[in-house]
């Protein structure tokens, strides 16, 4: 089992609770802000595995302490893997969730395909050597928004499998079936044979 602390490469607190609980009492989940940090961390790769890598590799560098970080974006197949890494900002810089699915909706009106997966992808660095981790849920894009939970893509993101989209979800639900819950279960589980 690894002990000792572990960095987030994040400022969601939300999301370092979230990991927290899951890893135990061996390590230590720290985030950005404890850390003293509150810079958004750039992403100039065109990647996933790019920018997750990236924003690790920064953390270590900056204060030498192992860390891990993730990246995660929409892929639809029709539309050859958009919006991908671009996922957060598809319909502009300052756009946000609302407009980045009505975009979407638009861009597959009359589209019959509408097969399409979420991918996370986290890259840890431990002792500055990197070990990647990824996790994927297949579905499908809606015509139109369903329910209200959730954030981003989840009114209009229907796994395979269920009949109901992410937003019509609990958290409970969604949790150990989404990309991210894959992925921080993968990371898990190094960590336990480390
Ligand atoms: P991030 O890398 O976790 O910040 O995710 C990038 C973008 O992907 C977010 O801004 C959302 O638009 C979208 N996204 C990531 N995870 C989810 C999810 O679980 N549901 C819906 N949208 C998501």
């Amino acid at each position: 089992m690894y002990h000792g602390t572990l960095v987030f490469a994040t400022g969601n607190t939300n999301k370092v609770k979230e990991v927290q609980a899951l890893v135990g009492s061996d390590v230590a989940v720290k985030s950005l802000h404890d850390l003293g940090y509150f810079n958004e961390l750039s992403e100039t790769h065109d990647t996933l595995e790019g920018n997750a890598l990236e924003k690790a590799q920064f953390i270590f560098e900056k204060f030498g302490e192992n860390c891990f970080s993730e990246d995660t974006g929409l892929e639809v197949e029709a539309l050859n893997g958009e919006p991908g890494v671009y996922s957060a900002r598809y319909a502009g810089p300052d756009k946000g969730a609302e407009d980045n699915m009505a975009l979407l909706l638009e861009k597959l009106k009359g589209q019959t395909n509408r097969k399409a997966r979420f991918r996370t992808v986290i890259s840890l660095i431990i002792d500055g050597k990197e070990f990647r981790f990824e996790g994927i849920v297949e579905g499908q894009i809606l015509e139109a928004r369903k329910g209200t939970a959730g954030f981003g893509y989840d009114p209009i993101f229907q796994p395979t499998g269920y009949d109901r989209s992410f937003a019509e979800m609990s958290l409970a639900e969604k949790a150990p079936i989404s990309h991210r819950g894959k992925a921080v279960s993968q990371l898990l589980e190094f960590l336990k044979f480390f």
